[in-house]
């Protein structure tokens, strides 16, 4: 509906003649069409000097006397517009009077530059129409004024039109757009793995199930398992899609519902898989910096600490990492002592990641506290070739990967020991049957590089709607 309006809006002209003539038709009699182009708010530069027509929002308004000072958002930006009691007609400047926040209105004004304006330019207003006036008695309910989270997050569909949400989300769209791109360029073929499932990826713990006519089924919970199979059918594969974990932690991190990158490459080994970690974060965030560098600005990102962003990444050891944490406890950082063979917590990631400028390289974990899938380490197997990435400033894990368990064997008494249901791997060892190779993947959580590279303290502002343990509306 939206784009149609906006289209139906898009070619209008207006009249300049003054004479109307009797014979419309007539070539003679003809009056002059003055084309008013519709412009957007981000590129008010091409049309200084000019009457544009912007189709849009009321932000705000400031009233001094005689000057109104309505400002405009439209989705690219904010402008801020000057209508002078006497510069504009009667009627113009009565609508702009008291105009009510977020009453949407197509509004037509001259492009002024102006060194001051946040964007560089201010509009003239000449003309407004009201497509639809917010009532007075049921005003906007997100004002300019500081509200409480809570109440954002039950607004959400109206919060995203904060500058400062719109900012975030068009860095998510960045985000998503340059490490699809990265594979794109690289050799790699999207594919698409199924979202219902018969079975566990990452644990039988987190699975959200579905009532598939009659038999159960989950919702997936990571691509990996099936892109293993394509990655051995055309090489070098990614998937990229929602994903689901019935998690009912309440943290910072976790969403029930979340996005994930997933490349799986046939013939790799963890080396090759971490080489393959630090050219994608490295392009991604070489590419938000360099696409959306006004949006960093405005959500008030310290840029410099992107810039740092380039390869080599730190690798460290798991047994290394526990080194630091004991250190950090014995020095007062970290309340609790670390427990040796214990998967990370939160707190051990934050101050894991916060001694570091740039991502680190986590790896070979104790086969124990991870997935069944991962390959052991040939050297000594009570570890895994594994890898989590963990983001500096404290951010902690953006990435988790590994090679994968290669031998049939091996892979079968894993299924096994994790309880898992056999019936439904059977085809997953059959990757195993025939043609098995050293493969390795990881996966990347889109709202966890959002938050990280937005500076967010938390991932429920990284995507449109957020789901969460207590949240599903709306
Ligand atoms: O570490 P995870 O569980 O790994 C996998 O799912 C592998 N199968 C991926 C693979 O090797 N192809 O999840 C991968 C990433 C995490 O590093 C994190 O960024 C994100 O997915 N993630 C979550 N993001 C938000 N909320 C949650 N509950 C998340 N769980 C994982
Ligand atoms: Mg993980």
């Amino acid at each position: 509906m939206a784009g149609l309006m906006r289209n139906s809006f898009m070619s209008e002209e207006i009249a300049a003649a003054t004479t109307p003539s009797s014979e419309p038709n007539s070539a003679a009699t003809a009056p002059t069409k003055v084309v008013v182009p519709v412009a957007t708010i981000a590129t008010l530069g091409q049309h200084e000097g000019q009457t544009v027509k912007l189709q849009g929002w009321l932000y705000n308004l400031r009233e001094s006397g005689k000057l109104v000072f309505p400002i405009f958002r439209d989705g690219t930006g904010t402008v801020q517009g000057v209508a002078h009691v006497k510069s504009v007609a009667p009627e113009v400047f009565e609508t702009l009077k008291g105009l009510t926040q977020e009453s949407s209105v197509i509004v037509t004004g001259k492009v002024r530059a102006d060194k001051r304006a946040p964007g560089g330019y201010e509009l003239d207003v000449e003309g407004v129409d009201v497509v639809q006036r917010v009532p007075e008695s049921d005003p906007y309910p997100i004002t300019l004024k500081e509200h409480g989270v809570d109440f954002l997050m039950e607004h959400r569909h109206l919060w995203v039109r904060t500058p400062r949400q719109s900012a975030i989300l068009r860095i998510r769209a960045e985000i998503m757009r340059a490490a699809a791109e990265y594979f794109d360029q690289n050799g790699f073929i999207r594919t698409d793995p199924p979202i219902l499932t018969p079975a566990a990826c990452e644990g039988t713990s987190t699975l959200f199930p579905v009532d598939y006519f009659g038999e159960p089924a989950f919702l997936t919970q990571s691509g990996q398992l099936y892109i293993e199979s394509t990655a051995l059918a055309l090489g070098k594969v990614y998937s990229f899609g929602p994903t689901f974990r019935a998690e009912k932690s309440k943290t910072r991190r976790h969403l029930t519902e979340f996005w994930m990158i997933e490349p799986e490459v046939a013939y790799c080994d963890l080396d090759g898989l971490m080489e393959l970690a630090e050219q994608f974060l490295s392009h991604i965030v070489g590419s938000v910096l360099k696409n959306r560098g006004p949006e960093l600005e405005l959500i008030g990102r310290d840029k410099a600490k992107l810039e740092a962003i380039l390869p080599p990444f730190p690798r460290l050891r798991y047994d290394a990492a526990v080194e630091m944490l004991n250190q950090a406890h014995k020095d007062g950082h970290l309340e609790q002592p670390f427990e040796y063979g214990n998967d990370f917590g939160s707190p051990d990631e934050t101050w894991l990641s916060s001694q570091f400028d740039r991502p680190v390289m986590v790896n070979r974990y104790p086969a124990d506290v991870k997935a069944f899938y991962m390959e052991p380490d040939p050297k000594d197997a009570r570890y895994a070739l594994c890898v989590d990435v963990l983001a500096p400033e404290g951010y902690g894990e953006i990435i988790g990967g590994s090679q994968r368990v290669s031998s049939y064997e091996l892979l079968s008494s894993r299924i096994e020991a994790h309880k898992l249901p056999r019936e439904a791997f059977e085809w997953y060892l059959d990757l195993r049957r025939y043609g098995s190779v050293p493969h390795a993947g990881f996966g990347m959580g889109i709202e966890r590089a959002v938050a990280w590279i937005c500076g967010l303290d938390h991932v429920r502002e990284t995507i449109p709607f957020a789901r969460t343990l207590h949240r599903m509306y709306p």
